[in-house]
């Protein structure tokens, strides 16, 4: 029997792992034609022409992917050393391509060597990488984090089946050594005595029987208290949104500020969405996720980032290659999460900016969502508790300085919370 669990965990443990393990390699970079390093070369090209090219997309400037094809390599020194130089000698190239991009001009380079630029062409030879393991569009799937899901009912399903067969087993066996027993003439101690059923005994014991039903009563009537008290609250709210918007990446990995885009909470009642525009301001250059981000997203998330910033840019009507507003606007139809009844009235600028309360004090470890939720569960009970328990910040603040002393003496001298400025009374926080 243990052989054959440890075979059947063993197999399954080996499924496990199949599951996770994406089949494809990341495709190497192919060999570079002109013999520079491009690994060197990437390290320039991503600080020098990174800002105006990509490999494989039009930017500021054109999609550098085989530029070494288009050009001879003499060509190509002086274009990068100092191309509007050779713009003005009339080279006819030279021009075609000036006036194919507006007569935008391209940085000057003269500190770059013959063997940095060989370098980095190096590099542009590179071939895109292709993209390993399954991938899932954010909007179509139930749960952003479902990868491994079936890999552990497939688990769970079979340590179901091995307790099955065991269960089995020990009847068969149970019933044969009775059979054995008994063909042996061997007398089983359990046919012998005639005892009373549990059950009788159990309803003979009146005592018994009353602590028992105060303990069920109880039981019941503490789990339909929680059951009603958590009607109407939705901690843990999750919603799918239309586009799979990262608050991990962006607070987390790229330290953005929260009021960068929820610039409202200072100064009114509401926090706000951010508008597409401000998504724009970066996103106009910012058309692809790196490689790493790409790879973990679809890893990790089973979601196709770059497919997601299509999106943004399907709504906006921006045309990446032409770098313009050309289509049509759609919005982007967030699904609300945090929704007070209309009868409460809650103001953000005044806990951010008055009570200079941080957001994560109430949203959680927003900078760690992938995807965002609601992390309290914005009931009145958690409004008043913190209330009862915050101390007002009487720093910096002269103007009450002569109001607070007084009535931190009429409360004995202690210190004042927002309970006793008025904090619990309804009207504050009901129309
Ligand atoms: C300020 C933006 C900018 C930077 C930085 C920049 N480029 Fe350019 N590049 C351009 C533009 C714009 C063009 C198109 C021609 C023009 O308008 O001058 C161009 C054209 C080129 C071309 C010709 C491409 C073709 O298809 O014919 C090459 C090669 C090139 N750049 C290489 C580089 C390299 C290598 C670097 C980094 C060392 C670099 N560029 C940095 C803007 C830039
Ligand atoms: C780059 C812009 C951006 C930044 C920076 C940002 N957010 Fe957001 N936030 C959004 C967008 C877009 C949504 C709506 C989509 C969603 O719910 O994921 C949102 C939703 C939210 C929500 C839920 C709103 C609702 O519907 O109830 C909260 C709470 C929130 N953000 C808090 C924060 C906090 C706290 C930070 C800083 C740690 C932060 N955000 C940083 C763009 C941003
Ligand atoms: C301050 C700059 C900045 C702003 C503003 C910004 N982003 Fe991003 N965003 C980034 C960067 C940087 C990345 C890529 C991170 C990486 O490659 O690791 C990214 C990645 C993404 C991605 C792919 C990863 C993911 O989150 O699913 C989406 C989608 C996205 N942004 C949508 C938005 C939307 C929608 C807004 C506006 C609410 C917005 N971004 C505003 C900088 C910004
Ligand atoms: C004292 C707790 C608290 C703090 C601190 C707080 N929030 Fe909120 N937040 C709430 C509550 C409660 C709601 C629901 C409001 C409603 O439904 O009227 C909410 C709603 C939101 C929403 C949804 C849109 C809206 O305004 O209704 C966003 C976005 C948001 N908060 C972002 C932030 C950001 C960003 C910060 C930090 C600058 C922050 N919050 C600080 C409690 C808080
Ligand atoms: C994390 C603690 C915290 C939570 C949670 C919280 N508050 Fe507050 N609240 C404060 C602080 C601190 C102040 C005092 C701000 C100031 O100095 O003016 C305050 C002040 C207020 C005031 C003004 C009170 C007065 O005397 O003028 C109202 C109204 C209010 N909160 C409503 C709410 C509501 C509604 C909720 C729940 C949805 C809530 N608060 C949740 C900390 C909190
Ligand atoms: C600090 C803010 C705050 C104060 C003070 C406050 N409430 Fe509330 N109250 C709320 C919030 C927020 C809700 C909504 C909770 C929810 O949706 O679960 C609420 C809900 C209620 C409800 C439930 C309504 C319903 O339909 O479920 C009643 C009744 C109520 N409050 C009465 C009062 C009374 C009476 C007082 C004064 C003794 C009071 N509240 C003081 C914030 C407050």
């Amino acid at each position: 029997m243990l052989a054959f669990v440890f075979v059947t965990l063993g197999s399954i443990s080996v499924y496990g792992q199949d599951a996770t393990t994406s089949d494809g390699e990341p495709a190497a970079p192919v060999e570079a034609t002109s013999g520079g390093d491009a690994a060197l070369g990437e390290a320039l090209f991503k600080a020098n022409c990174a800002s105006c090219h990509k490999l494989y997309k039009k930017a500021v400037g054109p999609a550098l992917f085989q530029v070494s094809q288009r050009h001879d390599r003499e060509w190509l020194y002086s274009w990068v050393k100092n191309s509007t130089a050779l713009i003005a000698t009339g080279d006819a190239e030279a021009v075609a391509i000036y006036n194919e991009y507006n007569q935008s001009n391209m940085n000057a380079f003269p500190q770059l060597s013959n063997t940095d630029i060989d370098n980095i062409i190096a590099y542009t030879d590179t071939e895109k990488p292709k993209p390993t393991g399954p991938v899932v569009d954010a909007a179509s799937t139930g749960s952003a984090t479902g990868g491994s899901s079936i890999s552990n009912n497939i688990i769970l399903g079979a340590l179901a089946v091995v307790l099955l067969l065991l269960v089995v087993l020990l009847i068969v066996v149970n019933k044969t050594l009775k059979r054995f027993a008994q063909a042996n003439g061997i007398q089983t101690e359990f046919e012998e005595e005639e005892r009373t059923p549990i059950w009788k005994a159990f309803v003979q014991n009146q005592f018994l029987v009353l602590v028992t039903s105060v303990f069920l009563l109880l039981a019941s009537a503490y789990f339909a208290y929680g059951a009603l008290m958590s009607v109407g609250v939705d901690q843990g709210y999750a919603p799918v949104q239309p586009i799979h918007y990262s608050h991990r990446i962006h607070a987390g990995s790229n330290e953005i500020d929260c009021k960068y885009c929820h610039s409202s909470a200072r100064e009114s009642k509401h926090s706000g969405i951010p508008s597409l525009n401000v998504c724009m301001n970066c996103h106009k250059s910012i058309g692809e996720v790196a490689d790493a981000t790409y790879q973990e997203g679809i890893d990790e998330y089973g979601i196709d980032y770059n497919k997601e910033i299509q999106k943004l840019y399907a709504a906006t009507g921006w045309d990446s290659d032409e770098q313009k507003f050309v289509g049509e606007e759609s919005p982007v139809r967030w699904v609300r999460i945090h929704n007070l009844p209309d009868l409460a009235y809650f103001n953000h600028a005044q806990h951010v900016t008055a009570g200079k309360i941080a957001c994560q004090t109430c949203h959680g470890p927003v900078e760690e969502m992938e995807v965002m939720y609601q992390y309290s569960p914005l009931t009145m009970g958690w409004c008043i508790n913190c209330h009862r328990e915050t101390n007002v910040d009487l720093q910096g603040n002269g103007y009450y300085e002569q109001i607070h002393k007084e009535l931190s003496e009429a409360r004995g001298g202690r210190q004042l919370t927002i309970a006793d400025l008025g904090g619990l009374e309804c009207g504050k926080c009901h129309y």
